[in-house]
């Protein structure tokens, strides 16, 4: 029920998922990442060799695209693609460019809709992406806004690469989250911006665990757990 959800919104790299994922863990939640379906939209156009920015061939595309997004034993969440698991593959940075793109587009954003609303319909979830507490569950029981400087996430985006060995220089992570920034709050349908509502959580200058804390006792507060 969409009372029942918590809604967490904010810019890419400020901590959302992983946060998401850790209060989801504690309360028996679902977590719903809605990111992975932009991503799943973006790889199928940059599979067919189609522009990720060409408006109208993406819409045309929508007809023949089936997304499906389900749990597995352990509550992680699967991505399939026209009946192909692509939870993996919508995790390159070519991917993610072209979610970027494809989540300008009001058809993309409104073909997306239902199929979240209809998570919270199902589950006791957290929902996490940029429009989740202002458009996709505007009645959700809690919205937060999670958020900081951009280069405290470029920072820990640089290091997650490092431990990876993802070759790539803090410079590089800088520029591609302030584009990212750049388009996720200019663009004109559903821009990344804080809810009517919401709590917002400042990560700069706090540990993983300070915020972790802090959003189990807010979720404990507002539900009256
Ligand atoms: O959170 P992420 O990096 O996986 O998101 C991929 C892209 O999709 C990013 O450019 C922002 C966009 N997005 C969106 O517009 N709305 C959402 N609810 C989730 C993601």
């Amino acid at each position: 029920m969409e009372e029942r959800s918590i809604a967490i919104d904010g810019p890419a790299g400020a901590g959302k998922s992983t946060l998401a994922r850790m209060v989801a863990g504690h309360f028996g939640l679902i977590y719903v990442d809605t990111g992975a379906l932009y991503r799943t939209v973006g790889l199928y156009v940059l599979e067919s060799g189609r522009d990720t920015k060409d408006a109208a061939a993406v819409t045309e595309m929508l007809h023949t695209i089936k997304i499906d997004m389900h749990f597995d034993a352990d509550r992680r969440q699967r991505m399939t693609l026209n009946g192909r698991d692509v939870t993996d593959l919508i995790r390159t940075p070519q991917a993610s460019l072209a979610a970027a793109d494809v989540s300008a587009m009001p058809p993309v954003r409104a073909f997306l809709l239902s199929m979240q609303r209809e998570m919270a319909i199902r589950y006791d979830i957290v929902m996490d992406g940029r429009d989740i507490g202002t458009v996709v569950l505007p009645k959700a029981g809690l919205k937060v806004f999670i958020t900081a400087s951009p280069e405290a996430r470029a920072q820990r985006r640089f290091k997650e690469l490092v431990a990876k060995n993802v070759p790539a220089t803090y410079e590089e992570v800088l520029r591609d989250i302030l584009l990212r920034d750049k388009s996720d709050t200019e663009r004109e349908v559903s821009p990344l911006k804080v809810a009517e509502g919401a709590v917002v959580l400042d990560t700069t200058e706090k540990s993983l665990e300070e915020c972790f804390l802090w959003l189990c006792k807010i979720i404990e507060e507002r539900f009256g757990l």
